[in-house]
Protein backbone atom coordinates (compact mmCIF):
# COMPACT_ATOMS: atom_id res chain seq x y z
CA UNK A 1 0.00 0.00 0.00
CA UNK A 2 1.41 3.38 -0.88
CA UNK A 3 2.11 5.33 2.04
CA UNK A 4 -0.49 8.36 2.70
CA UNK A 5 1.19 11.75 3.11
CA UNK A 6 1.41 13.08 6.84
CA UNK A 7 -1.77 15.96 7.10
CA UNK A 8 0.63 19.45 7.57
CA UNK A 9 0.28 21.06 11.13
CA UNK A 10 -1.92 24.31 9.82
CA UNK A 11 -1.04 27.24 11.79
CA UNK A 12 -3.80 30.06 12.01
CA UNK A 13 -2.13 33.69 12.16
CA UNK A 14 -4.36 36.32 12.44
CA UNK A 15 -3.55 39.56 11.42
CA UNK A 16 -3.68 42.68 13.65
CA UNK A 17 -4.04 44.89 10.58
CA UNK A 18 -7.45 44.72 11.22
CA UNK A 19 -7.68 44.49 15.14
CA UNK A 20 -9.30 47.70 16.86
CA UNK A 21 -5.83 49.63 17.27
CA UNK A 22 -6.95 51.48 20.21
CA UNK A 23 -6.75 48.07 22.16
CA UNK A 24 -3.71 46.00 20.52
CA UNK A 25 -2.64 44.63 23.50
CA UNK A 26 -5.98 43.35 24.67
CA UNK A 27 -6.87 42.41 20.92
CA UNK A 28 -3.79 40.13 20.61
CA UNK A 29 -4.56 38.34 24.24
CA UNK A 30 -8.28 37.72 23.24
CA UNK A 31 -7.38 36.19 19.78
CA UNK A 32 -4.38 33.99 21.61
CA UNK A 33 -7.39 32.93 24.07
CA UNK A 34 -9.62 32.40 20.65
CA UNK A 35 -6.71 30.07 19.81
CA UNK A 36 -4.68 31.73 17.42
CA UNK A 37 -1.15 29.97 16.74
CA UNK A 38 0.70 32.69 14.97
CA UNK A 39 0.44 37.05 15.73
CA UNK A 40 0.55 38.44 11.75
CA UNK A 41 1.83 42.04 11.84
CA UNK A 42 1.21 43.77 8.63
CA UNK A 43 4.19 46.63 8.27
CA UNK A 44 3.10 48.86 5.74
CA UNK A 45 5.64 51.58 5.36
CA UNK A 46 3.60 54.27 2.59
CA UNK A 47 6.21 53.86 -0.20
CA UNK A 48 6.38 50.50 -1.33
CA UNK A 49 2.49 50.01 -0.42
CA UNK A 50 -0.23 53.06 -0.26
CA UNK A 51 -0.68 52.68 3.24
CA UNK A 52 0.80 52.98 6.96
CA UNK A 53 0.66 51.32 10.21
CA UNK A 54 2.81 50.03 12.63
CA UNK A 55 7.04 50.09 13.62
CA UNK A 56 9.09 47.84 15.48
CA UNK A 57 8.06 49.97 19.00
CA UNK A 58 4.87 48.80 18.48
CA UNK A 59 6.19 45.12 17.86
CA UNK A 60 8.23 45.41 20.74
CA UNK A 61 5.42 46.70 22.93
CA UNK A 62 3.38 43.72 21.80
CA UNK A 63 5.93 41.30 22.57
CA UNK A 64 4.90 40.44 26.40
CA UNK A 65 1.07 40.13 25.27
CA UNK A 66 1.71 37.53 22.76
CA UNK A 67 1.85 34.53 24.99
CA UNK A 68 -0.40 31.73 25.76
CA UNK A 69 -2.12 31.11 29.51
CA UNK A 70 -0.33 28.40 30.04
CA UNK A 71 3.09 30.86 29.54
CA UNK A 72 4.04 29.82 25.94
CA UNK A 73 5.04 31.91 23.88
CA UNK A 74 3.18 32.68 20.98
CA UNK A 75 5.31 33.64 17.16
CA UNK A 76 5.32 37.31 16.26
CA UNK A 77 5.54 36.66 12.28
CA UNK A 78 6.19 40.31 10.74
CA UNK A 79 5.25 40.66 7.18
CA UNK A 80 7.43 43.73 5.94
CA UNK A 81 5.97 45.50 2.89
CA UNK A 82 8.79 48.23 3.05
CA UNK A 83 11.66 49.59 0.65
CA UNK A 84 14.27 49.78 1.85
CA UNK A 85 14.01 46.53 4.06
CA UNK A 86 17.27 45.86 5.97
CA UNK A 87 17.40 48.59 8.64
CA UNK A 88 13.68 47.83 9.76
CA UNK A 89 14.15 43.99 9.54
CA UNK A 90 17.15 44.79 11.92
CA UNK A 91 14.37 46.66 14.15
CA UNK A 92 11.73 44.05 14.00
CA UNK A 93 14.61 41.47 15.17
CA UNK A 94 15.53 43.58 18.45
CA UNK A 95 12.24 44.50 18.91
CA UNK A 96 11.50 40.87 19.57
CA UNK A 97 9.69 39.38 15.69
CA UNK A 98 10.32 35.66 15.67
CA UNK A 99 9.75 35.40 11.98
CA UNK A 100 10.52 38.69 9.17
CA UNK A 101 9.48 37.95 6.04
CA UNK A 102 9.69 41.00 2.95
CA UNK A 103 9.40 41.14 -0.50
CA UNK A 104 12.36 40.23 -3.03
CA UNK A 105 11.38 42.98 -5.29
CA UNK A 106 11.41 45.58 -2.39
CA UNK A 107 15.15 44.58 -1.83
CA UNK A 108 18.54 45.05 -3.78
CA UNK A 109 20.25 42.10 -2.02
CA UNK A 110 18.37 39.26 -1.70
CA UNK A 111 20.68 37.31 0.13
CA UNK A 112 22.22 39.32 2.07
CA UNK A 113 19.27 40.27 3.44
CA UNK A 114 17.77 36.48 4.38
CA UNK A 115 21.28 36.35 5.84
CA UNK A 116 21.16 39.09 8.37
CA UNK A 117 17.87 37.97 9.21
CA UNK A 118 18.76 34.68 10.42
CA UNK A 119 21.95 36.32 12.09
CA UNK A 120 19.68 37.93 14.03
CA UNK A 121 18.21 35.14 15.21
CA UNK A 122 15.28 35.12 13.56
CA UNK A 123 13.34 32.61 11.11
CA UNK A 124 13.51 34.42 7.25
CA UNK A 125 10.39 34.29 4.14
CA UNK A 126 9.93 36.04 1.05
CA UNK A 127 6.54 37.52 -0.20
CA UNK A 128 4.96 37.21 -3.20
CA UNK A 129 2.53 39.46 -4.73
CA UNK A 130 0.50 38.20 -7.38
CA UNK A 131 2.10 39.38 -10.40
CA UNK A 132 5.44 38.53 -9.29
CA UNK A 133 7.19 35.79 -10.49
CA UNK A 134 8.75 32.80 -8.00
CA UNK A 135 12.10 32.62 -10.03
CA UNK A 136 14.44 34.11 -6.98
CA UNK A 137 13.00 30.82 -5.63
CA UNK A 138 15.34 28.83 -7.46
CA UNK A 139 18.40 30.10 -5.23
CA UNK A 140 16.74 31.30 -1.70
CA UNK A 141 14.89 28.13 -1.15
CA UNK A 142 17.39 26.93 0.81
CA UNK A 143 17.52 29.55 3.08
CA UNK A 144 14.28 30.16 3.76
CA UNK A 145 11.80 29.30 6.46
CA UNK A 146 8.98 30.60 4.91
CA UNK A 147 7.53 31.37 1.78
CA UNK A 148 4.24 33.93 1.99
CA UNK A 149 2.25 33.87 -1.18
CA UNK A 150 0.23 37.26 -1.10
CA UNK A 151 -3.30 36.18 -2.44
CA UNK A 152 -4.70 40.14 -2.94
CA UNK A 153 -2.63 43.21 -3.24
CA UNK A 154 -0.62 44.28 -0.63
CA UNK A 155 -1.65 47.41 0.65
CA UNK A 156 -5.38 46.80 2.90
CA UNK A 157 -7.48 44.34 4.77
CA UNK A 158 -10.56 42.87 3.43
CA UNK A 159 -10.11 42.53 0.01
CA UNK A 160 -11.25 39.89 -1.57
CA UNK A 161 -9.08 36.94 -2.83
CA UNK A 162 -7.66 36.11 -6.12
CA UNK A 163 -8.12 32.82 -7.23
CA UNK A 164 -4.92 32.87 -9.35
CA UNK A 165 -3.24 32.41 -6.15
CA UNK A 166 -4.26 28.65 -6.03
CA UNK A 167 -1.77 27.87 -8.77
CA UNK A 168 1.26 30.00 -7.54
CA UNK A 169 0.35 27.84 -3.98
CA UNK A 170 0.63 24.23 -6.10
CA UNK A 171 3.62 25.56 -7.83
CA UNK A 172 5.43 26.56 -4.59
CA UNK A 173 4.61 23.46 -2.63
CA UNK A 174 6.16 21.53 -5.68
CA UNK A 175 9.30 23.36 -4.84
CA UNK A 176 9.42 23.12 -1.24
CA UNK A 177 8.96 19.19 -1.61
CA UNK A 178 11.91 18.92 -4.14
CA UNK A 179 14.06 21.19 -2.00
CA UNK A 180 12.95 18.28 0.88
CA UNK A 181 13.23 21.11 3.65
CA UNK A 182 10.59 22.22 6.23
CA UNK A 183 9.32 25.32 4.79
CA UNK A 184 6.40 26.99 5.83
CA UNK A 185 3.84 27.83 2.87
CA UNK A 186 1.66 31.27 4.47
CA UNK A 187 -1.18 32.82 2.24
CA UNK A 188 -2.25 36.05 3.47
CA UNK A 189 -4.90 37.64 1.82
CA UNK A 190 -9.02 37.37 1.86
CA UNK A 191 -8.71 34.45 3.37
CA UNK A 192 -11.93 33.15 5.31
CA UNK A 193 -14.15 29.91 6.11
CA UNK A 194 -15.59 29.47 2.50
CA UNK A 195 -12.23 29.65 0.87
CA UNK A 196 -9.66 27.96 3.48
CA UNK A 197 -10.22 24.30 2.37
CA UNK A 198 -9.16 24.85 -1.46
CA UNK A 199 -5.96 26.82 -0.17
CA UNK A 200 -5.36 24.30 1.63
CA UNK A 201 -5.59 21.88 -0.96
CA UNK A 202 -3.37 23.37 -2.92
CA UNK A 203 -0.44 23.22 -0.48
CA UNK A 204 -0.76 26.20 1.89
CA UNK A 205 0.15 25.29 5.55
CA UNK A 206 -0.10 28.70 7.46
CA UNK A 207 -3.31 31.04 6.99
CA UNK A 208 -3.28 34.63 7.61
CA UNK A 209 -6.42 35.85 8.65
CA UNK A 210 -7.63 39.68 9.21
CA UNK A 211 -11.20 40.99 8.33
CA UNK A 212 -12.21 36.83 8.54
CA UNK A 213 -11.09 36.80 12.21
CA UNK A 214 -11.03 40.15 14.29
CA UNK A 215 -14.14 41.75 11.87
CA UNK A 216 -16.76 39.39 14.16
CA UNK A 217 -17.40 39.23 17.86
CA UNK A 218 -16.25 36.05 18.84
CA UNK A 219 -12.86 34.78 17.83
CA UNK A 220 -13.09 31.66 18.97
CA UNK A 221 -16.11 30.49 17.34
CA UNK A 222 -14.53 31.91 14.36
CA UNK A 223 -11.10 30.46 14.32
CA UNK A 224 -12.85 26.76 15.39
CA UNK A 225 -15.17 27.21 11.76
CA UNK A 226 -11.94 27.89 10.03
CA UNK A 227 -9.86 24.49 11.79
CA UNK A 228 -12.80 22.44 11.35
CA UNK A 229 -12.83 23.39 7.49
CA UNK A 230 -8.94 22.09 7.76
CA UNK A 231 -10.06 18.79 9.52
C1 LIG B 1 -2.37 42.93 3.15
C2 LIG B 1 -1.85 42.25 4.39
C3 LIG B 1 -2.72 41.14 4.89
C4 LIG B 1 -4.08 41.57 5.31
C5 LIG B 1 -4.98 40.39 5.33
O1 LIG B 1 -1.42 43.82 2.67
O2 LIG B 1 -0.59 41.68 4.15
O3 LIG B 1 -2.09 40.46 5.97
O4 LIG B 1 -4.10 42.15 6.56
O5 LIG B 1 -6.23 40.87 5.69
P1 LIG B 1 -7.55 40.15 5.24
O6 LIG B 1 -7.54 38.78 5.88
O7 LIG B 1 -8.61 41.04 5.76
O8 LIG B 1 -7.52 40.05 3.75
ZN1 LIG C 1 0.39 40.25 5.73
Amino acid sequence: MPASKPTPTYRIAPSILAADFARLGDEVRDVIRAGADWIHFDVMDNHYVPNLTFGPMVCAALKPHAVRADGTRVPIDVHLMVQPVDELAAAFAKAGADLISFHPDACTHVDRSLQAIKAAGCQAGLAFNPAAPLSVLEWTIDKLDLVLVMSVNPGFGGQSFIPGALTKIEQVRRLIERSGRDVRLEVDGGINADNIRSVADSGADTFVAGSAVFGKPDYASTISALRERLA
